[in-house]
């Protein structure tokens, strides 16, 4: 066992601290404040290859490992968790999954435009009635002829009006339950399909959330993924994945947060010295710093085990339950550090803190997660 990162891993961690601090950094605040979308930081991170790091350079990717995706997610979401969940759904909701079950003409035609970043995607799972229970999909499809017809709606999809490229979960045979779902490509601009409002969120505010509406939509049959009825085992599969990106989201806002305080605490001073002299305010940054080193090695840990080619649903569950409350816990004290001017947008750590909660609900909330992990105990 050892905890040293590799060459390879620390060159991603430079590069994406840098593009972190150069290039989202300067815009980060006045986004959240118009909940614009990063489209041109989306754009340029494409270029750099973060958005389909761990596909085979055969299909446009960049052929990492899970270690540095998440090395990459963490520096990212320090300072902006919009950019960064951008980014987790493309690589781990949308490209994994499509390079794993997809047929070949399948990722010809949409896994290298996605993986090159050149093409954003969308993971269209949920529904007004079917969050945490996913199985309920109302959204259906019906096989006619060489078609299916596609009618229901989506909610909460992130990249739901930006993006060009669509994975619909829907309903192909309502008597088999979660047997009966099926998963399909959906091309933006396909007639019947159309996109809602902008969420106005509490964070993660210039990400891009919408419903999704499919008014008879006509999918051609090679678009379905897999065979009849293996959408469900699809989506969790992609989830066990998907999980390490937001656990390892929710530990850059943690240490992001963190950082600021710590660099703060030092030049603040109150009574005649830095506030860092305080010694509560010192066993405040001992319980960040050690809470977020857990949470770095239980999200290292999952994504070490997916590398590995080992069962790492259950660990993946552990590090998303753990480091979304990290984050929570962390960010609200990087506020209280910074006193007054925590709670003012300039300083950074508000938004950070309003960012956090965001990683307690999607992918599964806490609750689910501990479904996921006590099944696992008990199995
Ligand atoms: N990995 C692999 N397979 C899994 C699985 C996992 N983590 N969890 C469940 N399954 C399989 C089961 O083994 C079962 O398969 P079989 O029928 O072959 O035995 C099948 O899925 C159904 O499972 P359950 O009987 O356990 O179903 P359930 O209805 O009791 O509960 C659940 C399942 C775990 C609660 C599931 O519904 C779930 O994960 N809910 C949360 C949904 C979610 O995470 N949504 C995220 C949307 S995407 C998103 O949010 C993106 C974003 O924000 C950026
Ligand atoms: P509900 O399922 O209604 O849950 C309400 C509460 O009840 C929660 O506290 C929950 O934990 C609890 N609860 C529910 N069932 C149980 C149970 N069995 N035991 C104990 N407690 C339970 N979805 C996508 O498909 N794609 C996306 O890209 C996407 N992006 C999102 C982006 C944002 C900003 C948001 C807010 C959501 C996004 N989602 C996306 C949806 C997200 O995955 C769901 O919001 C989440 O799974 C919870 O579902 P729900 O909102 O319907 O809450």
């Amino acid at each position: 066992m050892h905890f040293e990162l590799t060459e390879e891993h620390r060159a991603v961690q430079e590069a994406a601290r840098d593009f972190a601090k150069n290039e989202l950094l300067p815009g980060v605040i006045q986004r959240d404040i118009e909940s614009r979308f990063p489209v041109e930081e989306i754009k340029k991170m494409g270029e750099l290859g973060f958005m389909g790091m761990m596909i085979e350079p055969k299909y446009n990717g960049g052929g990492m490992d899970t270690v540095s995706y998440v090395i990459a997610m963490e520096e990212l979401s320090k300072i902006d968790a919009s950019a960064s969940v951008v980014m987790s759904v493309n690589n781990s909701l949308v490209c994994w999954g499509i390079e794993r079950y997809a047929s070949e003409a399948q990722k010809e035609k949409y896994l290298k435009p996605l993986a090159s970043g050149q093409k954003l995607g969308a993971f269209a799972l949920s529904e007004p009635e079917a969050g945490s229970d996913a199985t309920s999909q109302k959204t259906e499809a019906k096989l006619e002829g060489d078609y299916y017809v596609l009618n229901g709606t989506k909610n909460w999809i992130t990249n739901g009006s930006q993006a060009d490229i669509y994975l619909i979960f829907a309903q192909t045979d309502h008597s088999k339950g979660h047997k009966g779902i099926s998963v399909f490509f959906v091309e933006k601009g396909w007639e019947g399909f159309t996109s809602g409002h902008k969420e106005d969120k509490l964070g993660i505010r210039a990400s891009d959330t919408t419903s999704l509406m499919f008014t008879d939509v006509k999918v051609p049959i090679e678009n379905r993924i897999g065979e009849e009825g293996f959408g469900f085992i699809y989506a969790m599969e992609t989830l066990n994945g998907g999980r390490i990106g937001i656990a390892a989201q929710a530990l850059g806002i943690a240490a992001g947060a963190y950082e600021f305080a710590l660099a703060y605490s030092k030049e603040r001073k109150t009574f005649g010295k830095p506030i860092s002299q305080h010694q509560s305010i010192q066993f405040k940054l001992a319980d960040m710093a050690t809470s977020i080193e857990a949470a770095r090695l239980l999200v290292y840990k999952a994504a070490w085990l997916k590398d590995q080619g080992e069962d790492y649903s259950h660990a993946s569950a552990m590090a998303k339950l753990y480091a979304s409350q990290v984050a929570m816990d962390v960010s609200i004290e990087a506020v209280q550090i910074h006193g007054g001017y925590g709670y003012v947008r300039e300083y950074h750590v508000e938004r950070l803190m309003r960012d956090a909660k965001i990683t307690q609900i999607y992918e599964g909330t806490s609750e689910i997660q501990k479904i996921v992990i006590s099944r696992g105990i008990l199995r």
